[in-house]
């Protein structure tokens, strides 16, 4: 077990490279199992999920390569339809294996994916819209049982606009008999990602990016090669890091339109913004003013993601912000772990209200998931003292070298084994 270790009070000032967006290279890896080819895809982030994602594609049958960036997936040999339980209990994401498997095998056993910290996270538009394509599935033993002739295209709309259900659909539909469309897709660029890099493979997907997309089935796909688009959460943790602290950041590579949303927080909240053709720069005017209400949508609203960091912002702005959570049931489990920090927060159901303090504390916190851990880091930077937080395997997930990216922004921060 590790423990980030941050003595707060330090303005963050520097440069850091943004690394690729985990919530695209894992269903990019997903499809890669449909080229039967090999796939080679840049600036992959060095995560504990896409380490998880690479050992799924090798109990497939795939031969996985990791470079320093690059990931190298060769699925010539794929021998196997499963995932087990395990797997799927600890990356509930490789649920969107399921729509590839099918594609390529015709059939598909993965574990249930089970509950999660941030709330339930059903998957019954997955098979509601799989069943439509074709695919009979049954529930048993804890496992979900696929299996069609061939998939078939057809007409789906998505009750919700969930992102990952999408993503299922499209990799179902590229080798699917016929034509699929969605209606009330998600407009995520994660979902632009992806069907770039599935055109790439010979797909035919047209409108990602939209709340509806036309895919065109094909017969064969074939190897690609790939760059993964910058991490857009990441990008406003770090942006909201320079803020919190008072500091001046320079993200190299981040997409400042992907993140229009928090961007406009930011420059509410005060912070001075400036895009270039390198990325985007953030410095601290040294105040940090209270957002009147931020609510979480489907993109292009507020991104659920970036809730937490901006309420470890808010918890240290001068008056009070209100959040909305309307993605998750259950995504404020760090509101705990900021007021044991100091930070004046009421959370009401879906809503928070945070009054801004002059100060937070260093304490002993927990990370219980992965945004919600990028919050107490934040908070920790702002802090009076010395934070210990634990549950850093979660932080793990989605942060690329946190401790050396930030100590290399002048941040006193390390890792300790326990
Ligand atoms: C993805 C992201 C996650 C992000 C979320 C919302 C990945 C790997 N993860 O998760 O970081 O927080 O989008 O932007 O890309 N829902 C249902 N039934 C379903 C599917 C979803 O009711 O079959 C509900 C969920 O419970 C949730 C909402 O829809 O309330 C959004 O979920 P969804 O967009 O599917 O999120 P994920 O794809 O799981």
């Amino acid at each position: 077990m590790n423990k980030l270790v941050i003595e707060g009070g330090i303005p963050m000032r520097g440069e850091i490279a943004m690394q690729g967006a985990k919530n695209a290279v894992l269903p990019i890896l997903a499809a890669s199992i449909m080229s039967g080819e090999i796939c080679v895809i840049h600036n992959c982030p060095w995560l504990r999920d896409v380490e998880k994602t690479g050992i799924v594609l090798e109990k497939l049958g795939c031969r996985v390569r990791r470079g320093a960036d690059t990931i190298q997936v060769d699925a010539s040999g794929i021998n196997d339809c499963r995932i087990d339980e395990r797997l799927m209990r600890e990356m509930r994401s490789s649920i969107i294996f399921l729509g590839a498997i099918l594609s390529v095998s015709g059939r598909a056993e993965v574990g249930l994916p089970g509950g999660c910290p941030i709330g339930l996270r059903p998957i019954d538009l997955h098979l509601k819209a799989l069943r439509q394509m074709g695919v009979n599935i049954i529930e048993e033993h804890g496992y979900l049982k696929c299996e069609c002739a061939r998939l078939k295209g057809c007409a789906i709309h998505l009750d919700f606009a969930s992102v990952g259900a999408t993503e299922n659909i499209m990799l179902a539909a590229v080798k699917a008999e016929g034509e699929t469309t969605i209606t009330n897709a998600a407009r995520e660029p994660e979902i632009i990602d992806l069907a770039q890099f599935l055109n790439r493979m010979g797909a035919k997907v047209h409108g990602a990016g939209s709340s509806f997309i036309t895919i065109e089935g094909v017969d064969k796909l074939h190897g690609a090669e790939y760059s993964v688009m910058p991490d857009r959460i990441v990008s406003q943790t770090y942006l909201i890091g320079a803020m919190i602290t008072g500091g001046e950041i320079m993200l190299k590579n981040a997409n400042a339109s992907h993140m229009q949303a928090g961007l406009s927080a930011l420059a509410e909240m005060g912070g001075r913004i400036k895009t270039t053709p390198e990325g985007v720069y953030l410095k601290s005017r040294g105040h940090i003013n209270s957002i009147h209400i931020i609510r979480t949508m489907p993109y292009p609203g507020f991104p659920t993601d970036a809730q937490s960091p901006f309420m470890a912002l808010a918890a240290v702005a001068d008056g009070t912000s209100v959040f909305v959570e309307n993605i998750f049931e259950n995504r404020f489990r760090h509101v705990d772990e900021l007021v044991r920090m100091g930070a004046d927060i009421k959370v009401e159901g879906r809503s928070a209200v945070v009054r801004g303090v002059k100060k937070l504390y260093g304490a002993n916190v927990e990370a219980y998931e992965l945004r919600g851990g990028a919050a107490l880091v934040l908070a920790a930077m702002a802090a009076e003292g010395k934070t210990e937080i634990t549950g850093t395997e979660f932080i793990d997930r989605g942060y690329e070298d946190i401790e050396g990216n930030l100590s290399r922004c002048g941040i006193r921060i390390r890792r300790i084994r326990v």
